[in-house]
């Protein structure tokens, strides 16, 4: 599972951080498959639903969304990944939705999954890559995406969300971003006055961050992340005791900037813009321990070393670290991601 991480690329220090998602089919589907697994609660005034965890992150945003959309409204779907906000989006939304990817695999899963391709082709190429069968949740995820999806008014479209602007000219009426304007931050200024110039006066962009990006100041990361627990300081022991040189574990990861900082960018830049609650995300230790922990280890360690050994590392850690330590699992709060959320209004 761990060879197609495409999360794996942007936990090595040192490495291109401007956009790990590039990667071959495998990689695209492969993020599939993780979203897939992981998932989490989403509670609102209506109930529970149980949602894969790009899917819940998406749908605070479209409830801050649905508000200030008509029936005919056209909004973007900045870094649209494969379709994962969108969908979101098509549950409420009827009118025109336009996805901006950079990606070419991520929009060859999109349009499998909004009808937009050869879907036996499409099925074919993926069994050929994991060995003639698909796993099983991944096919029953896509299919119930497939059954939700099959009439929305959607397209991917290809390009840089900075400057793919020329491409979708127009005027349009809100845009939505999940998890994607971090990997633009050092191009902020320009990507939000670009995008400014394509809204309509008053369009809202809705958009989430991660605690490893920016900071909340309600559940700042120090105290809340679950990177900076003492499980993972248990860690970063074991791997010293182990002899490999390993970064500060307290350091790997901290939020390059707080919310207010970020604010002040993109109201430079075209737009009035809101803090909101920020998204906290619980974290349990099965997922931090089957999906977090390789990825931390890929990260904490100063040499890079093969997927094998840091899964093999991970597995023999956690073991021993529950045989050893009765207090191992004590630390209660360090277990969320905490994802900022801003609603900007074009002025
Ligand atoms: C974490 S994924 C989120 C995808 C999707 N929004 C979702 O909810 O699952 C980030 C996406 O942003 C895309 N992305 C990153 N930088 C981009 C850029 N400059 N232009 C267009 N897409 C970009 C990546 O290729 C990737 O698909």
């Amino acid at each position: 599972m761990l060879h197609h991480n495409p999360f794996l690329r942007y936990m090595r220090p040192g490495t291109d951080h401007t956009n790990p998602f590039t990667g071959p089919l495998a990689d695209a589907i492969q993020y599939d498959y993780i979203n897939c697994h992981l998932v989490q609660e989403r509670v609102n005034a209506h109930g529970s639903e149980i949602l894969p965890t790009y899917e819940c992150a998406a749908s605070y945003l479209v409830d801050h969304l649905q508000p200030f959309l008509q029936e005919r409204s056209v909004v973007l779907d900045l870094g649209s990944g494969t379709g994962i906000a969108s969908r979101m989006l098509a549950r409420v939304h009827r009118g025109k939705i336009l996805g901006v990817e950079q990606a070419p695999a991520m929009i060859e899963v999109a349009q499998y999954k909004f009808h937009k391709s050869n879907a036996s082709e499409f099925e074919n190429k993926v069994k050929e890559l994991f060995g003639g069968a698909l796993p099983e949740r991944l096919e029953n995820y896509w299919q119930e995406v497939r059954a939700e999806t099959r009439s929305a008014p959607i397209e991917f479209i290809p390009g840089d969300m900075r400057n793919c602007f020329l491409q979708v000219s127009g005027a349009y009426d809100a845009a939505i971003a999940n998890h994607s304007l971090h990997w633009l931050r050092d191009d902020w200024p320009v990507f939000f006055h670009n995008l400014a110039a394509i809204l309509k006066k008053g369009a809202p962009l809705v958009w989430n961050t991660a605690s490893d990006f920016v900071d909340s100041a309600k559940f700042p990361s120090a105290d809340y992340s679950w990177r900076y627990g003492t499980f993972m300081e248990r860690v970063a022991e074991k791997l010293l005791q182990r002899g490999f040189s390993v970064n500060d574990w307290n350091a790997i990861r901290i939020p390059a900037k707080t919310e207010d900082e970020v604010r002040q960018i993109v109201e430079d830049n075209g737009f009035s813009c809101a803090i909101q609650e920020p998204i906290l995300m619980p974290k349990d230790m099965r997922y931090i321990i089957g999906f977090y922990l390789p990825l931390h280890i890929a990260g904490l360690l100063v040499k890079k070393q093969e997927i094998d050994t840091i899964d093999k590392l991970s597995r023999e850690i956690t073991a021993e670290l529950v045989r050893e330590r009765s207090d191992i699992f004590a630390d209660l709060e360090h277990r969320f991601d905490v994802n900022p959320v801003f609603v900007c209004l074009r002025k």
